[in-house]
């Protein structure tokens, strides 16, 4: 029977780029997504990008746009890193879209309605500088617990302690550096202790769709008895209402009839889901209320990490219940991937950038193939390793898989001018093929790709040795004066590796895409991509076999390992645990120390062995792109203040005017070359979105931009740049 299948993936923050996490997720969906179209089933495949809330709002301010500017910046990325790895949404959204306001506050409305919203008072901490109320990511302090410096607000890295924003010793906003301000304001709560509330979550948790599926797996329904009990009495409910508004300013939906409050971010967020797909239906004349009426068949499935499992167990539920809504069919949750066993993190370097990936020429369905191959049905983290990664694509992938065809179909082009033809029993081979199929795609349904991909190399494993024992280049040695026996047998054999091979293709399909959509067309000649369906179709005729897969140079993953130019030294220790730091990566700008290590010593000459000179002492940084080079914002700065640093022979501390209304404090090591009245009055180019760092002599907030040469002996000048005049404070450097 053929189903109706509403699917979609997290959605991601519009505040920076996709990275290998995300694309990891959408590679898990789209398989299966391919998989089910494959199998007939209908599916609405929707997107979109998550984009409000403080981060978003306060990142954009920091570059000086608008947060739909930002979020419109970011939205414009999206495509060729979706298209660049085959990712086949039907529909890309936003949450900041018309869609979104009108069925967030249509389902604010309808939880309202059954008496499940609430109002309370509640104590915050509010920037008195900045005139907002702070999210605990935004407050710092001393750790209560063992007195650590600058902890978050909510947990002490150095100590592990975990406590609220108040428990901190000298809480400081990291957003102006002022101490926060204890102030009350009235927040509204969706009553998710209800025993209404309580009582549906604890079924729906427990329950299977109408294909027989559990909603959640084993163990994230263990995770959520931890919040639920297990429903029998004596167990513990730890549901705490949830608190679902925001103060202005912030960036996001307007809640009805409270002038001046917000959605929290994650109330309009999985909304966001039912607005894509509301969009889609639009554009399709799809009838969107029917479609997700509740009863009716459609099967609504979601795509996550193991990070977001309590808002779309728990809350995302429950709000679309009491709202009168179809529920969720399935969750699928995934884990983490990580690279070479550590945490993805854009600071160390470690992580590998999707788009670098597609840059370097490297194939997307390279990557699909290796994740899915380390993908199984459990919240396991998964790891990507680059040895493992070349192993799997050159051994499995092109070396058992792709080399069936290359070896066969030659055979069959020079000898039988493309004809198949099988021994005897043709319909137990084609059954044969028909099964297997039919276990792959089981078990891609239940999202245990890696042992379907274990499955396909077993079949490829047992065709090439089937081929192997044969010897067919035997045979066609001597096919000039052989009898006709022995020139059906080459025939034979090589059709039925080419029957397993488009056996193998279709399996493949909804993992690569692109390459099987080739060997349907090309090689076998018919006109639209496979469906399951032609697993067990003997193929009677081939095309002339062109080549399929490149195998994978090992120097490419050396490639896209490349540290990140400002990591480079710092962690020279990571960057030798993943083994593909190169060693020139070393000599990176902006870390002195680095500089200095890998410059060689005779920089006073200014070239190096080889004779070409090295610009300023230090070798030009890493290639970077345009969106790395527009992280650092550059401002224009009027220096209204100048003086010396008691205690320091290095430091001035200038008070600069960026034209924000205030003014800012920077400590700068140019007292060597300036007499503090020197600069005052004068224009200079400023960092502007460094984090404000804490100095002996106070908190500097930024950085002034000035020209030295690597080695103070070559040329000891330091020379502050100094824009043209007409410019004004505030601008930017771009
Ligand atoms: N905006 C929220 C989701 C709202 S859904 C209504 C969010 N965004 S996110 O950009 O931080 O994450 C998007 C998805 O990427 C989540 O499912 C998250 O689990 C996943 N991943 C983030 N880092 C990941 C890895 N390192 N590995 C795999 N998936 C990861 O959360
Ligand atoms: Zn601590």
């Amino acid at each position: 029977m053929s189903r109706t299948i509403f699917v979609t993936t997290a959605l991601p923050y519009a505040n920076g780029s996709f990275h290998i996490g995300h694309i990891m997720e959408y590679i898990q969906a789209d398989i299966w997504v391919r998989s089910m179209r494959m199998a007939g089933h209908t599916v609405h495949f929707v997107g979109a990008d998550d984009t409000h809330g403080a981060p978003i709002m306060l990142k954009a301010e920091a570059e000086g746009i608008t947060p739909q500017q930002l979020v419109t910046r970011i939205a414009a990325e999206r495509p060729q890193y979706l298209q660049g790895f085959h990712i086949a949404f039907d529909h890309w959204h936003s949450t900041d879209s018309p869609e979104n306001v009108e069925l967030s506050q249509g389902i604010y409305l309808k939880l309202r309605e059954a008496g499940l919203i609430e109002t309370r008072e509640i104590e915050q901490f509010f920037d008195p500088v900045k005139g907002m109320f702070l999210p605990d990511r935004y407050i710092k302090g001393e750790c209560p617990k063992c007195h650590a410096k600058d902890q978050y607000g909510d947990s002490c890295e150095s100590c592990g302690a975990v406590y609220t924003p108040t428990d901190l010793i000298d809480p400081y906003s990291t957003l102006t550096q002022a101490s926060p301000i204890l102030k009350t304001s009235e927040h509204f709560f969706f009553k998710l202790s209800d025993p209404r509330c309580v009582e549906f979550l604890q079924s729906w948790t427990n329950g299977s769709n109408a294909q027989g599926y559990k909603h959640l797996q084993t163990e994230v329904l263990a995770k959520t008895r931890e919040w639920l009990g297990n429903g029998e009495g004596d167990s513990e409910v730890n549901l705490g209402d949830w608190d679902i508004s925001r103060d202005a300013p912030y960036f996001g939906i307007e809640i009805p009839d409270a002038p001046g409050k917000y959605f929290y971010v994650w109330l309009d967020a999985p909304v966001g889901y039912l607005a894509s797909l509301k969009a889609y239906c639009a554009k399709q004349n799809i009838d969107f209320d029917a479609l997700l009426t509740p009863g009716n068949a459609t099967e609504q499935v979601h795509f996550i990490g193991k990070d977001i499992v309590y808002f779309h167990a728990l809350f995302w539920p429950a709000m679309l219940k009491f709202a009168g809504r179809k529920t969720p069919d399935q969750l699928n949750v995934h884990g983490f991937i990580t690279v070479s066993g550590e945490k993805m993190s854009k600071s160390r370097g470690t992580g590998i950038s999707p788009l670098r990936y597609l840059q370097l020429g490297m194939n997307a369905e390279w990557m699909r193939y290796y994740i899915a191959a380390k993908l199984n049905a459990r919240v396991e983290d998964i790891d990507f390793n680059p040895d493992d990664f070349v192993a799997r694509v050159n051994s499995d992938l092109v070396g058992k898989y792709i080399n069936i065809a290359s070896r066969a179909a030659n055979f069959i082009s020079k000898y039988f001018d493309g004809q198949l033809a099988y021994p005897g029993d043709a319909a137990s081979l084609s059954s044969h093929w028909t099964q297997a199929a039919e276990a792959v795609r089981g078990d891609l349904e239940i999202r245990e790709y890696g042992r379907a991909i274990r499955e396909v190399m077993g079949h490829a494993d047992q065709i090439n040795q089937a081929f192997d024992a044969a010897q067919p280049w035997l045979i066609a040695k001597g096919l000039a004066d052989a009898d006709p026996a022995q020139r059906d047998a080459l025939q034979h054999i090589c059709s039925t590796a080419l029957a397993g091979f488009k056996a193998l293709s279709v399996m493949l399909t909804p993992i690569l895409p692109v390459l099987a959509q080739r060997v349907a067309t090309d090689l076998f000649g018919q006109p639209q991509s496979f469906v399951w369906s032609d697993a067990g179709v003997l193929p009677t005729h081939i095309n002339a076999f062109k080549h399929l897969m490149q195998r994978v140079e090992p120097t490419m993953l050396d490639a896209l390992f490349e540290l990140p130019a400002d990591a480079a030294g710092k962690d020279k220790a990571g960057a030798e645990k993943t083994g593909k730091a190169k060693a020139g990566a070393a000599t990176a700008a902006g870390d002195k120390n680095a500089a200095t290590i890998a410059t060689p010593s005779d920089t006073r000459l200014g070239a190096d062995a080889a004779g070409s000179l090295i610009p300023g002492g230090e070798p030009i940084a890493e290639t970077i792109t345009i969106d790395d080079f527009f992280k650092t914002d550059m401002r224009v700065a009027r220096i209204v203040h100048c003086q010396r640093v008691e205690g320091s022979t290095k430091l001035l501390q200038l008070t600069l005017d960026l034209g924000e209304g205030r003014h800012r404090n920077i400590f700068s090591g140019i007292q060597s070359a300036y007499q503090p009245e020197q600069l005052i009055g004068r224009l200079t180019v400023v960092v502007a979105n460094l984090a404000p760092r804490k100095m002996k002599f106070g908190v500097s907030e930024g950085m002034v931009l000035s020209a030295s040469h690597a080695d103070p002996k070559a040329n000891p000048g330091i020379y502050v740049l100094d824009p043209e005049s007409g410019a004004q404070p505030g601008m930017r450097i771009r």
